[in-house]
């Protein structure tokens, strides 16, 4: 619930498979938040559907809404702006964001302000409390981007590397979808790989190469591997992609920490959510002295909150780059 004196922002994000709405406070306080998952109508085929992604998104976005401001307990005449995702994402679940918080603006009477998705994605380590200290090094891992990025400042955001081909969390997938195991496949690869032994030797791809990634020799290793060795246990099979996958990052977490100046490591997006690789990333910044901060497990994967969060910088420093939605956009852009 949310006190008299609170300013709030409803964050509202939609571009990919989750509609989430919440009511942030600028502090990173979330007073009330819904997010609808289309995991259900997506599994039968595997992976998303762009269309049926957009149809869902108009089915369940006012009640997504609906619902975060009753939990918050706030009237909507009460909101200082809506912040709503204008990409990178799908256009068609974009636009159905976009074109929502437009006609709740319009009717409210309320400024919407355009969020990047990704820069979502690294307040989102900011949710509930205060934990991203400068200079940083952020790791963004999700299932559309793999990307490594330098920040001195709020305000000061130098990207150093990304995937070439497949971003992780799509490769988490995709391996899951070859064991498989259905959609999405993230958590669950995740789950198996601890009952196993990681006894394959996969590829660590791009490993002694700078600070890119690619993961999509990985993923075919692990194609070729399967039709070879049709029996192989699929629990020994997930650990050693997830080992793989595992060294990669840690390797080129290590690298930029040597090249850039890092107070903190911050951990953001939908494979953050994975606790082998929370681990993994506690054990290495103990043994560099670096702070680790990561997103409340519930904002790791998409989310209305971090939306709302970007969006007070956005209105902090009278940023307005427009709604129209936008497929790729890139971390450093508003
Ligand atoms: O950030 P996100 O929710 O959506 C994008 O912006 O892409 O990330 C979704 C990705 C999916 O690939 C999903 O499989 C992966 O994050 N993911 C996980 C876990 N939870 C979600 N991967 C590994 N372990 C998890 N627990
Ligand atoms: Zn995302």
């Amino acid at each position: 619930m949310s006190d008299e004196s609170d300013e709030l922002i409803l964050g509202l994000e939609t571009s990919c498979d989750d509609t989430s709405c919440a009511v942030v406070a600028p502090d990173g306080r979330v007073l009330g938040a819904a997010t609808v998952s289309q995991i259900e109508l997506h599994n039968q085929w595997g992976g998303i559907v762009p269309e049926l992604a957009s149809r869902a998104h108009i089915d369940k976005v006012l009640v997504a809404v609906d619902t975060a401001l009753t939990e918050a307990g706030v009237d909507p005449a009460r909101l200082t702006a809506i912040g709503v995702t204008r990409g990178p994402g799908l256009i068609g679940s974009l636009k159905v964001g976009v074109d929502t918080a437009q006609a709740l603006g319009y009717g409210w009477d309320k400024p919407v302000l355009g969020v990047n998705h990704l820069r979502g994605h690294l307040r989102s380590a900011d949710l509930e409390e205060k934990r991203v200290t400068f200079p940083a090094l952020i790791l963004l891992v999700s299932g559309g981007h793999t990307l490594l990025a330098h920040m001195t400042s709020s305000a000061d955001i130098r990207l150093l590397g990304s995937t070439v081909d497949d971003s992780l969390g799509e490769a988490y997938d995709k391996v899951a979808r070859m064991l498989g195991l259905g959609y999405p496949g993230g958590p669950v690869v995740d789950r198996l790989a601890k009952d196993g032994t990681a006894s394959i030797p996969f590829p660590r791809p791009m490993l002694a190469d700078g600070l890119n990634f690619s993961f999509s020799g990985l993923k075919t290793a692990v194609r070729n591997f399967l039709a070879e060795h049709p029996d192989a246990p699929p629990a020994d099979v997930a650990a050693s992609f997830v080992a793989a996958c595992l060294e990669v990052l840690e390797v080129k977490c290590r690298r930029a920490l040597r090249q850039v100046e890092a107070e903190s490591l911050v951990i953001v997006g939908g494979v953050a959510a994975s606790p082998q690789v929370r681990q993994r990333a506690e054990a290495m910044c103990t043994d560099l002295g670096v702070k680790l901060c990561l997103p409340p497990l519930r904002w790791s994967t998409d989310n209305g909150a971090m939306i709302g969060l970007a969006a007070w910088d956005y209105l902090a420093r009278g940023v307005d780059v427009g709604l129209r939605p936008t497929s790729s956009l890139s971390l450093d852009l508003f």
